[in-house]
């Protein structure tokens, strides 16, 4: 096959998708009259969107371009308007804005059309492109474009935020700590009466504390939801008559990805919340798979419809040192072991037949209300004048999340017939203190809903459910919970995130 049919084949199913997507979308046709525009492309369609990407590829943000008509360069990459532009105009509409452009202010018309050109995109993914050893001016290809569309349309249509669906995968299992913890950490009895136990954990959603580490829903959830699945019940209660066929979580508040040994001989042990660590899970999971599928036929039958999900996992390993004073120098040196129990545990997964898997990255640590309350500091310059958060701190978590990167980049390479995906959980959520007002953030982004004061209203002596702290009454305006951990309000942007495909990678299969 040559190149350019090789190419057509790929191109052809993305530009079904959309040629469907748009027919079920634009209703409100009357004879020729539109009521709205809808726009996809490149440079010779992007009004703008370009310039919200922090980059100018072809340079199209400077005079003279726009001279003709704006008088000011608007980011069309024209002395004037695009063919898009007069197409509005003809059917007396106004001119369809960027779209990123809403990401940052309050943008009039939004229902009359929006503009999700980029500058330099492409159909095709950029992976097709680094294997002919090409290069990409922006990842914004048209499947990223469709996802804003439907995220947009979500928004739109005030439907509920993650539209579920026929199954596209029949189960879930669920590894990690507090971040995707349904209730294990409580029924483990690690402690005698933990907070997380009782309101206000769980106020919004659940209407009762369930064990979740926030006032509702967590990542994992809302993961179920949009695949159609009942939300994952906890391994230590599916004795209790749990119908656990479509999926369990191993997940446990404070769970470490390294084992308690590695903190014995650091003198940390006794921070542990709980000793249920990675490889912990992964021995609950293998002694359960007796109970899902018997012969290898049967288990890779079954796997190849679960989805994975390796975490988050590893955060904690690095919050028990950094919160007895451990030195960002020093911690640094703890990343590669940390990744590698990591990619071990997704290894073993994967030798166990799981097929699809979802690895997420840590979160942007430095933004979060405890580390900026723990390492408050005079210095200006140790804050990030975009966002207000603790650079170094952020950085770390970077520096974790890209050696992560690479580690799953050598697993794809060793398991070519696994999916292995990395969520990339620190770029969803950093949008939250960029353009905090679109995600509904109202309120301060770095102050905890819930705590018993402070700056950040975190305070270590009245922790959130402790005497002394209180929840606001507007959870769902702020991005964190209780200092440590966000609001189901954030969570459920991060999954909406993840499950768009912006940010996984590669993207997760889309439940439509
Ligand atoms: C987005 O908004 C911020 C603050 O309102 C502003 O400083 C920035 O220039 C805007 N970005 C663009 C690309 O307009
Ligand atoms: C596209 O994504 C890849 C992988 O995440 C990244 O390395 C690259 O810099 C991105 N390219 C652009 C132009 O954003
Ligand atoms: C959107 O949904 C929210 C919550 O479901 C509801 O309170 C609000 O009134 C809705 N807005 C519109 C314009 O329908
Ligand atoms: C809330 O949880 C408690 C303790 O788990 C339980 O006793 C109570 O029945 C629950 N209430 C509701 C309304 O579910
Ligand atoms: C939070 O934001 C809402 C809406 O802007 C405002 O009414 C409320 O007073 C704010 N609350 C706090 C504590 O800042
Ligand atoms: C933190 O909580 C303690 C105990 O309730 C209280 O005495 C102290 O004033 C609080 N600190 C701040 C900054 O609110």
């Amino acid at each position: 096959m040559d190149l350019s049919s090789s190419l057509l084949s790929l191109k052809l199913p993305f530009i079904k998708l959309l040629l469907s997507l748009l027919i079920v979308t634009i209703r409100g046709v009357a004879g020729s009259c539109y009521t709205s525009i809808y726009s996809f492309g490149d440079s010779y369609v992007d009004s703008g969107n370009m310039q919200y990407l922090d980059a100018d590829v072809f340079g199209c943000y400077v005079p003279p371009f726009g001279e003709s008509y704006f008088h000011l360069p608007t980011g069309r990459c024209s002395n004037g308007r695009l063919i898009v532009d007069l197409t509005a105009e003809l059917f007396g509409l106004p001119l369809p804005q960027p779209y990123l452009k809403t990401w940052n202010e309050s943008v009039a018309n939004v229902q009359e059309g929006i503009n999700f050109a980029v500058s330099g995109a492409t159909v095709l993914d950029a992976s097709f492109f680094e294997e002919i050893g090409s290069v990409v001016l922006t990842n914004v290809t048209l499947r990223y474009q469709l996802n804003w569309f439907k995220d947009f349309l979500a928004h739109l249509c005030n439907t509920s935020s993650i539209l579920s669906s026929p199954q596209r995968y029949e189960s879930i299992f669920n590894f990690g700590d507090s971040l995707s913890d349904t209730g294990n950490f409580l029924l483990s009895g690690a402690l005698a009466f933990p907070v997380i136990g009782k309101l206000p954990y769980g106020q919004t959603f659940f209407h009762n504390a369930t064990g979740r580490c926030s006032d509702g829903r967590l990542v994992v959830d809302f993961i179920a939801e949009a695949y159609g699945l009942p939300y994952l019940p906890p391994y230590l209660a599916i004795d209790n008559g749990h119908d656990f066929k479509h999926g369990v979580n191993f997940a446990v508040a404070g769970a470490t990805a390294l084992d308690p040994q590695f903190f014995k001989e650091l003198k940390l042990e006794s921070l542990l919340w709980t000793k249920d660590s990675l490889s912990i899970q992964l021995g609950w999971f293998k002694k359960l798979k007796s109970s899902l599928c018997t012969t290898k036929q049967d288990c890779d039958n079954y796997f190849k419809k679960s989805l994975f999900l390796v975490g988050e996992i590893g955060g904690n390993d690095y919050n028990y040192a950094f919160f007895v004073g451990g030195s960002i120098k020093k911690l640094r040196a703890f990343v590669p072991v940390v990744v590698d129990a990591i990619t071990k545990a997704t290894s073993a997964l994967i030798e166990e037949g799981a097929v699809e898997l979802v690895v997420p990255g840590n979160l942007p640590i430095g933004c979060s209300a405890v580390y900026m309350t723990l390492f408050q500091s005079p210095n200006k310059a140790d804050y990030d004048p975009k966002n207000g958060c603790l650079k170094a701190f952020n950085s770390f978590a970077k520096y974790h999340n890209n050696q992560l990167k690479r580690s799953l980049e050598m697993l794809r390479q060793k398991y070519p017939h696994a999916r292995i995906i990395y969520a990339d959980y620190y770029g969803a959520a950093v949008r939250f203190f960029h353009a905090p007002r679109h995600y509904g953030f109202f309120n301060s982004t770095l102050t905890a809903c819930c705590g018993g004061g402070g700056p950040y209203n975190f305070n270590n002596s009245a922790r959130c459910g402790h005497i002394g702290s209180k929840a606001c009454n507007n959870p769902s305006a702020h991005v964190n919970w209780d200092g440590i951990h966000l609001t189901e309000a954030s969570y459920r942007h991060i999954a909406k995130g993840l499950i768009s495909g912006l940010f996984s990678t590669p993207p997760l299969s889309s439940p439509l």
